[in-house]
């Protein structure tokens, strides 16, 4: 990588930043002694093992061995490259590197800023002409008739795209915002014939869409009457991915927390309506299968949803296996289910918030909705069809990762299945097969010979102490590394130290772009085992002298065997000698190492 941020500035802004502050944008953090921990954004879990030391300036989850410093997290999280995220951290802390020159050629940090904008001034622009402007009141009319009312409009930046083909391009201009940018999030689409653009959202009702950091990333766009699409979205950009939104969360996540649960619906409306009504802790997929990147959002917030889609979801029923999803990342999950034909925006509209929340607090247990649908699924008359049916729900219970859970689970099938748990048991061993293979354990765990853990402890050393590297470098060699991994991390090491005359671990991890690397580094870095380390030269002394008592007992060995050849070949003596000679020394030589020990 060309890395042209120097390293001293790429330090200045690590020190500038809070990894606290900036981690807890995407993960709620709470205070355990020295240490933050918090649920890992990077993989499911249901106890923290993800941790940030905020003196070390360094985070690692215990669990799935992802770690380094505030640069990693935001190149992890937000699918950044290196620079980029330096980029976006200095701009956070106010560091100037535009002077900088970028070989980038994909969007930079300073872009998708520059991006927000933009999206943030059109939600202004068609909040404005909502509210204010005479071309609004049709809009205004049609809220009337759906009962979203003013504090509604305020709290969800409502808007409304005027009937025209350029009203949003013609404002931009004034402003100098270019239509390069504007086509860039979605919000004008090039002419098809002769050049020029035209709005996309033309005579609709807009929704921001807004992520967790309260930045607008898309619209929804609802037509005024019967005409379609009933709903134009933000295509995929930079900033929008539909599948892994959740539509309200910006303004329900406080309350998701303080209830220790939130309210999953389908639609914009819903989510509005329930908002409206006082049930703050709602948000909505929209209108897309419900992903794991939703449920790893909201476990930032709560470990228990109330599944509340509208009643004649295509395909919900019938393809109930999407919801499955739920047992896999071990979410509790509730199915409430409106009366036929309503969703929950019309029936708060029309039978009130009472009744409503009724129905929530009736949510069925997932696994009696499973039987549920199971049993209306198949002829529970018949033989087969029973068998069948108790296949659907034994299969979702099989994917339950927890085993004290899953056995929980099967006796429960065999009680609302009415059937011999014996039978069942055996009937499951069919399904051992497909297992889900955890893969929350998957700590990276060396198991390393004798040579390797010298290595690791020499890299801690070199570390520590810079003028050890020198040192190392002269008494055992790089070429002595019997770990690959360990001899990656040193040749960063010694580049960056040749470079700089200083290297410190965090510079290692800013360069290092293997993940796995990274992994192996922080661990060491973070090691227990070399914390209380006493006297570091009597460390590397011990270290060296490893290297040298291997060395020697490998030559030794060599010799041995060259001498066995000569001696089989029937060579001269002189060879001989010679070769005794050499053995004699390098015993002696080991006898002293050994003496050492
Ligand atoms: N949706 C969409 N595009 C469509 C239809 C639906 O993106 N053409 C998404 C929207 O996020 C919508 C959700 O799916 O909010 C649910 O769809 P639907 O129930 O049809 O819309 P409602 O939100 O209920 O809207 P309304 O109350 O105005 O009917
Ligand atoms: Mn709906």
């Amino acid at each position: 990588m060309v890395n042209f941020i120097p390293q001293e500035k790429i330090a200045e802004i690590q020190h500038a930043s809070d990894i606290i502050q900036i981690i807890s944008e995407y993960v709620n953090l709470k205070q355990s002694g020295r240490n933050f921990i918090g649920l890992c954004p990077f993989h499911s879990e249901k106890t923290p093992s993800f941790t940030v030391n905020p003196e070390k300036k360094l985070f690692k989850c215990f669990g799935c061995g992802e770690g380094g410093t505030v640069f990693n997290f935001v190149m992890k999280q937000e699918g950044m490259d290196f620079v980029e995220a330096v980029k976006s951290i200095a701009s956070r802390v106010h560091i100037d590197l535009s002077h900088l020159e970028t070989a980038k050629t994909s969007f930079s940090t300073a872009e998708k800023a520059s991006l927000l904008k933009i999206t943030n001034f059109a939600a202004n622009f068609y909040h404005k002409i909502l509210v204010n402007s005479e071309y609004g009141k049709i809009a205004r009319d049609y809220l009337k008739q759906r009962k979203i009312n003013d504090h509604s409009v305020q709290n969800f930046r409502l808007g409304y795209a005027p009937d025209s083909w350029d009203a949003l391009i013609k404002i931009c201009k004034e402003r100098n915002i270019s239509n390069d940018l504007l086509e860039k999030v979605g919000l004008i689409i090039p002419k098809k014939e002769g050049n020029g653009y035209y709005d996309r959202f033309r005579n609709r009702l807009m929704f921001p869409i807004l992520d967790a950091r309260r930045q607008v990333i898309g619209f929804g766009g609802r037509a005024l009457d019967d005409s379609t699409p009933k709903y134009l979205n933000s295509p995929e950009t930079v900033l929008f991915n539909k599948s892994n939104i959740l539509y309200g969360i910006d303004i329900a996540k406080n309350a998701i927390l303080k209830q220790h649960r939130s309210i999953l619906m389908e639609g914009y409306t819903d989510v509005i309506m329930a908002h409206q009504h006082g049930i703050d802790w709602s948000v909505a997929v929209m209108g897309t299968a419900i992903s794991k990147q939703h449920l790893r959002q909201l476990r930032q917030y709560c470990n228990q949803v109330i599944l509340l889609l509208d009643s004649d979801t295509a395909g919900w029923k019938s393809s109930d296996k999407s919801l499955d999803i739920f047992v896999e990342e071990e979410f509790d999950v509730k199915i409430a289910q409106l009366p036929k034909g309503h969703d929950p925006c019309d029936f708060l509209v029309a039978e009130g918030v009472n009744k409503f929340l009724e129905y929530v607090n009736n949510a069925m247990d997932f696994f009696s909705f499973k039987v549920e649908i199971a049993a209306s699924k198949w002829d529970m008359s018949t033989i087969n069809g029973r068998a069948s049916a108790i296949n659907d729900v034994l299969s979702t219970a099989m994917k339950m990762p927890d085993v004290i859970k899953r056995n929980l689970l099967i006796k429960r099938v065999a009680e609302e299945m009415s059937i011999d748990e014996a039978t069942l048991r055996t009937h499951l061993k069919k399904f051992n097969k497909q297992l889900p293979v955890s893969n929350r354990q998957q700590v990276v765990e060396h198991r390393l010979n004798a040579s390797a853990k010298v290595e690791r402890e020499l890299l801690y050393l070199m570390l520590s102490c810079n003028d050890f590297i020198p040192r190392v470098l002269k008494e055992i060699g790089l070429e002595e590394f019997s770990n690959e991994d360990f001899l990656k991390i040193t040749e960063e090491i010694i580049g960056l130290y040749s470079k700089n005359n200083v290297v410190k671990g965090e510079d290692v991890l800013h360069i290092l772009e293997d993940v796995q690397l990274n992994k192996i580094l922080m661990d060491i870095v973070t090691s227990e085992e070399f914390q209380n380390i006493a006297n570091y030269t009597e460390r590397l002394d011990a270290c060296i002298h490893f290297f040298k008592k291997r060395n020697s007992r490998r030559e030794i060995h060599q010799t041995k065997k060259k001498m066995l050849d000569v001696v089989k070949s029937g060579n001269n003596e002189e060879d001989i000698v010679v070769l005794l000679d050499a053995f004699h020394k390098k015993t002696l030589n080991s006898h002293v190492l050994k003496g050492k020990v």
